[in-house]
Formats: C-alpha cells, structure tokens, sequence
C-alpha cells in the first residue's frame, strides 16, 4: 500500500493536487469507509500542519467524533450547535477565518483561530462533517473548500 506520503510544497493548489493522488492510491487499496476518512486526516496533518482535523459522524441525531488527529475533541455536538452543528443544520459549508467572532463557536481547543466544515451527504443525506482547525486567522478559503470537497466526494 501506499505507506509513505510525499509532502508536496508547491503552491496550495499543488499540495492539494499531489495529496489527492496519493489519497486515490490509498482509496484503491481500501474501501472501509472510517479507514479511509483515519488516512484523510493524516495526510492532510502532514501536509497543512493544521492543528485539528477530522470528522464528526451523524449518530441518532447529534454528531459524534470519529476519526481526526490533533488535540482531545469534544465528543458529542448537538444539532445547531457551533460551526460544526450549523454546518450540519444548514448543509452547508462554513468558512470562519475568526472563531472568536462566530457566535456559539465550540471551543475544543483555545488554540484554534479559524475553522473550516463541510458537510459530508450519502444519498441526500448527511452522515458526517469535516472540520478543520487552525491555529492562525484566516487560514481557510474557498481553495481549501474547493479541493477539501474534492476529497470527501472521493470517500
Ligand atoms: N469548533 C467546533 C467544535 C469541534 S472542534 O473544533 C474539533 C465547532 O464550533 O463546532
């Protein structure tokens, strides 16, 4: 399998282009879905450095952590609540370049300065949220949306 990952450090549309091939690699060996979404996370650590990334999965009506890497998460968000439950609400992606202006934000880590999430739907419905943390301000935008829904379709 694809074990080793190559950091790419070309302009962001590059590191995303090289990282999506490798992901493919590692989506051709694999069809478990929470093994592939464990892989999403390390890649995307390496390469970006963000401080949280990783995925809450839909689970009888609030979402539950799965897989991500970075610091301890909150466990369970209820629907509506911060971005990642906005996000959930409203299927729609957020970009937040300051958490400290979004009202309701969920602070898991007080490190965390800016925040992306992106629903992730199967058939309609939406099963999980990706999110994404940073430790500097406006760390995300609608590159990172772009390449970022680019991936998850690919789960
Ligand atoms: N900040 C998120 C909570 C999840 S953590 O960032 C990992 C939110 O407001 O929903």
């Amino acid at each position: 399998m694809a074990e080793s990952f190559i950091i790419s450090t070309g302009t962001k549309q590059q590191q995303y282009e090289l990282l999506i091939a490798q992901f493919e690699a590692v989506l051709d060996e694999e069809a478990g879905q929470i093994a592939n979404m464990a892989n999403m996370c390390a890649m995307l650590k390496e390469q970006f450095n963000w401080l949280w990334v990783g995925f809450y999965l839909v689970q009888e009506n609030e979402l539950v952590v799965g897989p991500y890497q970075g610091p301890l998460a909150c466990t369970r968000i209820q629907r509506g609540k911060g971005v990642c439950g906005k996000s959930w609400q409203s299927g729609k992606p957020l970009i937040v370049p300051d958490v400290n202006q979004f009202s309701g934000h969920i602070a898991c880590s007080s490190l965390s300065q800016s925040e992306i999430v992106i629903p992730l739907s199967k058939e309609g419905i939406i099963v999980a949220v990706f999110d994404a943390d940073a430790e500097t301000r406006s760390c995300f935008d609608e590159v990172d949306l772009l390449y970022l829904e680019r991936l998850l379709c690919l789960l």
